[in-house]
């Protein structure tokens, strides 16, 4: 396992790229509205980053992913591939951006609702938000990846939702999907030990029914197997010295 610990110079390019990916965020949801396909989502994003950012959206491509973007709506868990779905109102959808701006990774998604969301939509959203926010909060030198699961599944399972396990945050950097894994449950003081200047996301997927997902036959897009809904945010974090800096803020966060 090799995790890297980023320079003040590559600290500051990190920046830039999470930045960047949270200014997609920040742009799109005014276009999050009836009527408009994923695939319509998918090119307002590609033409903003490529563009405008003069930026690189890392997915297209990546390990064959067709699209710049995943949008995963309602029971989808993660990796959704945009395409022909029109959304319609009562739709919640996670958009997730990753961009590449000279050489370095910022991976941010949040939750958005078409319309007016359903009563069930809007606090499984609310209970992955906070408990990403009890994640990133347990990030400092000397703490433990552990700490950061056990926040997230603690806080989740006490609101009788399920924490899906086989995807979890990641290291990134030059590399999307370095290391180490940030596993979204597990125990306090166990597993690695965290340093200032690791680069990592935390990304909770969250199920309203039990855990356990199926991957579709596109071969990306995860869905719930008890096909109930799900709801992700996630945030790339930089590790310092006496805590945690988020690289990826939008608007709404500041
Ligand atoms: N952005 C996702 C993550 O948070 C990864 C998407 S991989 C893709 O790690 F190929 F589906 F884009
Ligand atoms: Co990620
Ligand atoms: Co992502």
């Amino acid at each position: 396992m090799t995790v890297t610990i980023k320079t003040s110079e590559e600290q500051d390019k990190m920046r830039v790229a999470g930045r960047l990916a949270a200014d997609v965020l920040d742009m799109i949801g005014d276009y999050v509205k009836p009527g408009i396909t994923t695939a319509e989502l998918d090119k307002i994003c590609h033409d903003y980053i490529t563009g405008v950012q003069d930026a690189v959206p890392a997915p297209l491509n990546y390990r064959g992913f067709p699209k710049s973007i995943c949008t995963s709506v309602n029971h989808v868990v993660c990796h959704g591939i945009p395409g022909e779905k029109t959304l319609k109102s009562g739709d919640a959808v996670n958009i997730d951006i990753t961009v590449i701006k000279d050489g370095f990774h910022g991976d941010t998604s949040r939750m958005f609702f078409v319309g007016k969301p359903g009563i069930q939509a809007k606090r499984l959203a609310e209970v992955a938000y906070e408990g990403m926010w009890l994640g990133i909060k347990e990030l400092g030198p000397g703490k433990h990846l552990g700490d950061v699961g056990a926040a997230i599944q603690g806080f989740v399972e006490k609101n009788r939702f399920s924490v899906v396990r086989e995807y979890c945050g990641h290291g990134i950097g030059r590399v999307f999907h370095e290391d180490p894994q940030v596993l979204h449950y597990g125990n306090r003081g166990a597993g690695m030990e965290l340093k200032a200047g690791m680069t990592l996301t935390v990304e909770p997927m969250v199920n309203a029914g039990r855990r356990h997902v199926k991957l579709l036959n596109d071969g990306w897009t995860v869905v719930t197997k008890d096909h109930s809904l799900s709801a992700q945010w996630e945030h790339t974090v930089l590790v310092t010295e006496d805590g945690y800096e988020v690289l990826t803020l939008g608007a709404n966060d500041r």
